[in-house]
């Protein structure tokens, strides 16, 4: 199996990649520097049209967009600025869509092709704490976009999956974080390999409960 992990330099995205090439798997890992493999900022358009081209006709049998930023996580409402926005919807939203849009040719030719979305609790309607307005918002839209690609691509046999992976002690989770990024990392492939066209759209934790939308 050929999967591409986004944001594969550290944390939830690394323990990914090392697992899954540890059973056997193919793993194609992106990082915005040279660190993990192959280049990618997924907000450039540029570099997600040089990736596409670089893997052109090769299959992608899993998707894993797991890149993102947390750039709100202590921020007042006061605090807030246009920018901080901008780059919160351009990495967690933009790009997710963009990486999407990129690799579709290479979904196309898997067998069994698969799409996972690294959105998070903070998605949800459900909850709402307050604050992390900009995270958020762009987590919200994330889960969006994954239940109507689902919808959009179902009649091609491609699955998508949106994943809350925990709180995740990573650089972005903290050390407070409830899981490792290992438990979290194992739970999810879990997660991926029992994503199947019938299950399509769902929303579901690491640990395979259904979350609430
Ligand atoms: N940790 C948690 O508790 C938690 C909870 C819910 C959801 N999540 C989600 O899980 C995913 C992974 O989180 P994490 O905890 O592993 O975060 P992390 O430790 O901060 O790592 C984030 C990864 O995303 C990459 N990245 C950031 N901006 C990028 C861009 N523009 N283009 C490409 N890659 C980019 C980083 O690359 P660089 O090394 O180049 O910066 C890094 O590899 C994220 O989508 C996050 O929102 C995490």
């Amino acid at each position: 199996m050929h999967v591409v992990v986004t944001g594969s330099s550290r944390g939830i995205g690394r323990e990914l990649k090392t697992r899954l090439a540890a059973r056997g798997d193919r793993v194609t890992g992106t990082s915005r520097d040279h660190s993990s493999g192959t280049r990618l900022d997924v907000s450039d358009p540029g570099q997600q049209a040089r990736f596409a081209a670089q893997i052109k006709g090769d299959p992608v049998d899993l998707l894993i967009c797991n890149a993102g930023v947390y750039l709100d996580k202590t921020m007042k409402i006061n605090d807030y600025t246009a920018e901080v926005w901008a780059k919160s919807l351009a990495v967690n939203v933009t790009g997710v869509f963009l990486t999407v849009q990129a690799l579709l040719p290479n979904l196309r030719l898997s067998q069994s092709p698969r799409i996972a979305i690294i959105s998070s609790q903070m998605a949800s309607h459900a909850r709402a704490p307050g604050g992390s307005y900009a995270y958020r918002a762009s987590k919200a839209a994330a889960l969006n976009i994954g239940r109507n690609l689902a919808t959009d691509l179902q009649p091609e046999g491609i699955a998508v999956g949106i994943y809350h992976p925990g709180w995740v002690r990573t650089d972005m989770g903290g050390e407070e974080g409830e899981i490792s990024a290992q438990e979290s990392a194992e739970g999810l492939i879990r997660e991926f390999d029992a994503l199947t066209p019938e299950t399509s759209g769902c929303f579901h934790t690491w640990d395979g409960r259904v979350h609430a939308f």
